[in-house]
């Protein structure tokens, strides 16, 4: 009996100086103190053992169970420790890294220029009006002056859905759609898409933005245009800027002009960015045609009004300096970035 547990205990030792692992040095502790281990055997063979021995031999079973239990705690704790080690080694956290940045996006260059307007006009007492991309001809070229034939609209080659449907070619129509309406006054922009069957290059796109503005009341002078649109220019490149208004032609207005600002670059003395004039052509304007009034229900010997139309992609890059209009539709974000 002595020997057989002897030869349990050694062999028990040596598998659990053997045990790589954590489960192996369960399997030791399973085969040999568990229910069924060996050692529990033996206990159970205690009724083949003489009365008079079965004290002795109880201790000496005892001894061993607790010998072999200290054993595997002592490699127990060893292992858990490596383990510990190990981790600590692989599971390293640099806490010195930079930490990982939220890319956070940010508003585009034509929508900070678009806001700017806009909250310059809201300013002013204007409404901010949409009107839809595809539109009838009739609103983007009849009701403007603009009849079929009308040499305008070569200059506006349009994308066509049908015979009456097209793309808008300019923000006007939306002029023709609020005065139609019959509330007057009227003191509204309105901004967004439009097409032109354009070639891609620095200045052309097909499609691009422009901010329609109108006012119709009573008494409405061309001197309300000047104002108005002068006080727009300093609002927007500066108190020290200067308009000039070119006489030009637009079939919906008449008389009709086209607007200059002196150069914020070089302030008019010319410079490579006004290509040597002082000047930077922004917009178009002029007092609204009487035959519009009329084809949109309104009396012209009652009232008069005023429009204008910005290109909106001309803001953005005269005010952030960019020289190339496709930059802004390309969407890279190492450009987007900067503004
Ligand atoms: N619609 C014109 C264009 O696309 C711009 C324009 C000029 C709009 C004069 C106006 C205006 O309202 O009065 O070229």
């Amino acid at each position: 009996m002595k020997e057989t547990l002897q030869k349990i205990r050694e062999e028990a030792v040596a598998r659990i100086q053997a045990s790589k692992s954590p489960e192996a040095l369960n399997d030791v502790r399973v085969s040999v103190l568990g229910k069924k281990g060996e050692l529990t055997a033996l206990l159970k063979s205690m009724k083949d053992v003489a009365p008079e021995e079965r004290p002795a031999f109880g201790q000496l079973v005892n001894d061993t169970r607790a010998e072999i239990e200290r054993v595997l705690e002592d490699a127990k704790k060893h292992m858990d420790q490596i383990i510990l080690e190990m981790k600590l080694k692989t599971e390293v956290i640099d806490v010195t890294l930079p930490a990982k940045k939220n890319q956070v996006g940010h508003r585009h260059p034509n929508t900070i220029a678009l806001e700017e307007v806009e909250r310059i006009f809201i300013g002013m007492g204007y409404e901010v009006i949409e009107g839809p991309e595809v539109e009838y001809d009739l609103y983007n070229f009849e009701k403007l002056n603009i009849p079929a034939n009308h040499p305008a609209k070569d200059e506006q080659d349009t994308f066509y859905i049908n015979k009456e449907i097209v793309l808008r070619t300019q923000t006007s129509p939306v002029q023709a759609r609020t005065m139609e309406k019959g509330k007057l006054p009227i003191r509204m922009i309105s901004p967004g898409r439009v097409f032109r069957s354009d070639e891609v290059d620095a200045t052309h796109s097909p499609s691009f933005h422009q901010i329609e503005g109108l006012v119709i009341d009573k008494n409405i002078t061309f001197a309300d245009l000047k104002g108005t649109l002068e006080e727009f220019a300093k609002e927007l490149f500066g108190e020290q800027t200067k308009t000039k208004f070119r006489p030009h032609h637009f079939p919906f207005t008449e008389p009709s002009a086209e607007v200059d600002v002196s150069c914020f670059k070089c302030g008019g003395k010319g410079c490579r960015f006004c290509k040597g004039s002082g000047w930077i052509e922004i917009l178009g304007c002029g007092m609204v045609h009487p035959h519009v009034l009329e084809m949109c229900g309104i009396d012209p010997e009652e009232y008069t009004g005023f429009a204008f139309g910005v290109g909106l992609e001309r803001i953005a890059l005269l005010k952030y300096e960019i020289d190339d209009m496709r930059l802004l539709y390309e969407n890279d974000i190492r450009f987007l970035r900067q503004f």
